[in-house]
């Protein structure tokens, strides 16, 4: 979504350089994602949204793993985003200075990001952007007001209530900690001003690095107009650190995204315990359970049931389906089908129309057409099958020889036996039966009934013979003996017991 019409005389610089070093990870802190995307990825879609002439991301601590992210970004938001190196991590001013030195004949308004703050929306850079432009400023900080402002750089204004300087917190004297207006890190900057600023930063702080904030200080005294624009929205600003401050940020995106499907016409029974990542989209009339998690590219149609205890990740579900305690993806649920519960649906699977994977089933690279059940207890991979058809409970589509993997194909209209054996590569035609227990190895004709295995055998009398004086002997001998009894009755002219008539055939 591109929110504005171009400007440009714009230009973004991402700073994502950082040693993030209180996440305490192996991965860059700007790659940790929330909401399905990493950070980084979230404000380069800010950046994208307000369509400037350029975007330039700085890059330095794990390069090798914030580069080929940047690329990757980039791709997705098919634009151009310039990478500049900050070899080694001298501050945010430092950072600033690289990334400016990659677009140096770059003039107009320079928006400055941190990588690390992943709520912030374009329309909020926007109102930056404007404010600074309307209010001739040569600087602008977008500033939030905190009840705890730990941590972050302090605004300080004079008594005419202008902005002076930005007073990072280990910097700052006690009566300045006290200051609940804080540097959000993102800034609107004239490009001329910022580059003469950078030449004066120095680095006589207490984390000896050359600060962007001192820009603010050097900007004023050399007689230009600065100012703060307040966002109204502080949590939008969160800046993220650590772990803690990655999870908070994580609920606060999954709170807008539950509202937006919930302001589109999904209800979501328990808000708090369901996550929707940010490329989900959801339809109208739809029911969300607890529990429920909506990940990557998900699309859930009108009308359809998720949940509870569902996890669907790049999964197409269509309208009206019903999907209970189900972990899926990569796939598609047909309109009207009904998974779940405790029913694992692996890549590839498309079930059709009306279609069912029931309990404890496990479907990979199936296509399962209109109408057709795979009710029970059953795997099936590699596999296709027709309209209308039924696989029988606990049946296993034997697609892997050890080596490779076989294609199982069966017809329509066929209806299987529980335990059916499917060896693949194997073709069950249309309108042909199994047995319960076949092991098909060859091909079904249509209409045909496969059975194999031998005929069963029964050894009278192994249980006492072999297992004596065990619970079972005793209650086989015990059926007997009331077997014996019963048709002596029998003989005797009693009706038998109507409820012992098994109907269900
Ligand atoms: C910074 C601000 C602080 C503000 C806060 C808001 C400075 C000196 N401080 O503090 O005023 O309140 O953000 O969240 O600017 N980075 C580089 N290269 C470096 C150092 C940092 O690219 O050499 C990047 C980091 O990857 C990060 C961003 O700059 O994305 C901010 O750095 P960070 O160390 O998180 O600064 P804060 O302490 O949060
Ligand atoms: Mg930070």
């Amino acid at each position: 979504m591109n929110l504005v019409q171009t400007h440009p005389s714009s230009a973004v610089v991402v700073l994502a350089a950082g040693a993030g070093t209180r996440m305490k990870s192996a991965t860059q802190k700007t790659l940790h994602a929330i909401g399905g995307r990493s950070m980084l990825h979230h404000s380069l879609q800010a950046a994208a949204d307000l369509n400037p002439e350029h975007i330039v991301a700085v890059v330095g601590h794990q390069r090798d793993q914030v580069g080929p992210a940047v690329d990757a970004i980039a791709s997705d938001l098919q634009r151009e985003v310039v990478q500049a190196i900050q070899a080694e991590q001298n501050g945010t001013g430092h950072a600033v200075g690289c990334g400016l030195a990659a677009i140096e004949d770059f003039e107009g308004t320079v928006i400055v990001t941190n990588a690390d703050v992943p709520l912030l929306r374009a329309g909020t850079i926007d109102k930056l952007r404007t404010a600074h432009v309307d209010n001739g400023n040569a600087v602008t900080v977008l500033s939030i007001k905190l009840a705890d402002p730990t941590g972050y750089g302090r605004i300080v204004r004079n008594d005419a209530g202008e902005v002076t300087a930005i007073v990072e917190h280990k910097d700052a004297s006690d009566a300045q900690r006290d200051i609940d207006e804080v540097n959000s890190g993102v800034f609107a900057f004239d490009s001329q001003v910022l580059r003469d600023g950078l030449g004066k930063l120095d680095s006589n702080n207490s984390q000896g690095e050359l600060y962007i904030t001192d820009v603010v200080e050097i900007a004023r005294a050399a007689g230009h107009r600065v100012g703060a624009f307040v966002a109204e929205d502080a949590n939008e600003l969160q800046g993220v650190n650590d772990r803690v401050q990655l999870a908070a940020a994580g609920a606060e995106l999954n709170a807008r995204m539950v509202e937006q499907a919930m302001r589109n016409g999904a209800t979501i029974i328990d808000p708090a315990s369901t996550w929707i990542g940010v490329d989900v989209t959801i339809g109208r009339d739809v029911l969300i359970h607890p529990g429920t998690q909506l990940w990557g590219a998900t699309h859930i149609d009108d009308d359809a049931v998720i949940g509870p205890d569902t996890t669907l990740t790049d999964m197409k579900v269509g309208r009206g389906a019903k999907v209970i305690r189900t972990h899926g993806e990569r796939s598609v649920i047909g309109p009207d089908a009904n998974v779940g519960p405790f029913t694992f649906i692996r890549p590839g699977t498309d079930l059709g129309e009306g279609g069912k994977l029931g309990g404890f089933v496990e479907a990979k690279n199936a296509q399962i057409g209109r109408g057709s059940k795979v009710p029970h207890l059953t795997y099936i991979g590699d596999a296709t099958v027709g309209e209308e058809s039924n696989i029988g409970a606990s049946s296993v589509f034997v697609n892997y020889d050890g080596v490779n993997k076989h294609h199982t194909n069966i017809g329509s209209h066929v209806r299987t036996g529980s335990d059916t054996m499917f060896i693949a590569p194997v073709n069950v035609g249309d309108g042909a039966y199994s047995g319960a227990g076949t092991i098909i190895k060859d091909d079904v004709p249509p209409g045909a009934l496969a059975v194999s295995g031998g005929k069963q055998r029964n050894i009278e009398g192994w249980v006492q013979k072999k297992r004596p004086g065990t619970p079972a002997a005793d209650a086989a001998d015990a059926a007997q003996s009331s077997s014996a009894n019963e048709q002596a009755a029998g003989a005797d002219g009693a009706k038998p017991d109507d409820d012992s008539v098994n109907s269900d055939v």
